[in-house]
């Protein structure tokens, strides 16, 4: 048979299959064996639904094996699907061969039924085979889908930017260096004239200037890659390699900016609750009750709109005893976010306008002198999941804005000739994958999102 031959324990469920002959491939989940009757249930990652495999002691056929099926195990089953008798599934199969595939040992590590999601981080190659975890990879493949979707749908190009890059673009100096050098050996080198590329060289922490590059022939584009960062951030919502989408539009401005971003969250949103219906019925389930609400609300409301200025204002009259003291010009701290997004507006918020000292170096400078045409989006439980800005499309401003934040000029100068042999107001964001993922799923901890999470001090699988 050939493999687009083969039927998936998804299709035979849906199918129903009554008196037909199928074959099933799959991993044993659980196994009781006992004299009468024994069941397999065995999971093959294309549902969330096992199948099970029913023998009993008048099944004529001989399984001399049934000893070496362990919980783990691959195996190949062929059999007849009847109906079950059982409660819990419409039908089952009833053996004629049943072939091991790949034996478990008995100390294979997923016994329970269920695990802590700090024992599975430790077991991070056995995740994929978890319930928790096949929903969420599920989950976040169809939502690439839903991200591709939308911007094809909106006539958006996809384009690819450079993972190995030669500047810090968001001026953190939270980079990873790239060198064909070993540490030991860099003390020796004449780095960076030795090295590789001949200049410093580090992985992108975002694709967006040269998407700015490529909007600025193609109109609107986005990207969608990996992106990294060496913030030393030990916290339930900083990856040091997540993935970044980053539309980019010309001819666009920060009002334009927020009509797309509103516009691709919504659509996520109505994406996840109509397309992933297993997995958000899981998460709703089992992640985070009433999940499935919260969610349509999003789809149904609108987005709740303050500037920075205004924010520290309702922050300062708030009723509340902050940690730090919001006062204008910091940073806002994860308890602002909070409590703007969480209490006082009880749903997804834009803050535009930061102060110029707070944000990136491209950003456009407001007639203020004081502010920068920014947005950050903050939702509830999660906080920032998107940053954007209007671009500073006006040499002289850049200049002097590069300036001002210390960017090293000479590495970007092919970004300042797009704002000097030509030029075009553009707009565009970034969105965080995992971010979003959690936003939609209810899961607390970033590093459950990703398959293998990279962090300070993890990176062993
Ligand atoms: O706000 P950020 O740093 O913006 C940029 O990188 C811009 N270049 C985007 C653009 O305008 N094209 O990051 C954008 C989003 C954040 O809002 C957050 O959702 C996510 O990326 N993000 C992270 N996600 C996980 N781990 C981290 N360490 C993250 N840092 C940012
Ligand atoms: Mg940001």
């Amino acid at each position: 048979m050939s493999f687009f031959e083969r039927k998936s324990i998804k299709q035979v469920l849906q199918e129903e299959p009554i008196n037909e002959t199928v074959t099933v491939r799959g991993w044993v989940r659980t196994v009781r064996m006992s004299k009468n009757v024994s069941f397999i249930e065995l999971n093959d990652g294309s549902t969330l639904k096992n199948i099970q495999i029913v023998i009993s002691a008048d099944n004529d056929k001989q399984f001399d094996n049934l000893n070496k099926i362990l919980t783990g195990a691959a195996l190949v089953v062929e059999g007849k699907i009847v109906e079950s008798m059982a409660k819990g599934q419409a039908i089952e199969i009833v053996p004629d061969e049943i072939e091991i595939i790949g034996e478990a040992l008995p100390e294979y590590p997923l016994q329970k039924k269920r695990h802590s999601f700090e024992f599975l981080r430790e077991i991070a190659h056995l995740r994929p085979r978890t319930n928790t975890f096949d929903v969420i990879n599920r989950f976040r493949s169809k939502l690439a889908w839903g991200v591709h979707d939308f911007f094809r749908a909106h006539d958006f190009y996809y384009v690819h930017t450079p993972i190995i890059s030669n500047n810090d673009a968001e001026g953190a100096g939270e980079v990873f260096h790239v060198s064909i050098f070993s540490p030991y050996e860099m003390q020796t080198r004449q780095v960076p004239a030795d090295d590789f590329f001949g200049l410093p060289t580090v992985l992108a922490v975002t694709g967006q200037l040269e998407a700015e590059s490529l909007a600025l022939g193609l109109g609107n584009v986005y990207t969608f890659g990996p992106t990294f960062r060496a913030e030393n951030s030990n916290t339930a919502r900083h990856l040091s390699e997540f993935w970044m989408i980053e539309p980019e539009m010309a001819f666009a401005d920060l009002d334009d900016d927020i009509t797309v971003i509103e516009a691709f969250v919504r659509e996520l949103c109505r994406f996840a609750l109509e397309e992933c219906q297993e997995e958000m019925d899981f998460f709703n389930q089992w992640i985070a009750k009433g999940r499935i609400e919260l969610i349509q609300q999003i789809v149904d409301s609108k987005f709740e709109r303050i500037t920075y200025s205004e924010g520290i204002d309702v922050l300062a009259k708030a009723n509340r005893k902050f940690e730090i003291e919001p006062i204008w010009g910091m940073d806002l701290k994860t308890e602002h976010e909070r409590y703007l997004a969480e209490e006082y507006f009880n749903g997804p918020v834009f803050v535009t306008d930061y102060p110029f000292d707070l944000k990136a170096f491209y950003m456009t400078a407001n007639d203020d002198g004081k502010t920068v045409a920014a947005v950050d989006l903050l939702v509830p439980g999660v906080g920032e999941i998107v940053g954007g800005s209007q671009r500073e499309h006006r040499h002289d401003v850049l200049l002097e804005s590069m300036k001002r934040k210390d960017i090293p000029c000479d590495v970007l100068k092919w970004y300042l000739d797009l704002r000097k042999e030509t030029t075009t107001p553009h707009a565009g964001f970034g969105l965080g994958f995992e971010r979003m993922l959690m936003y939609l799923s209810g899961m607390q901890n970033i590093r459950d999102i990703i398959p293998f999470p990279r962090s300070p001090k993890n990176c062993s699988f």
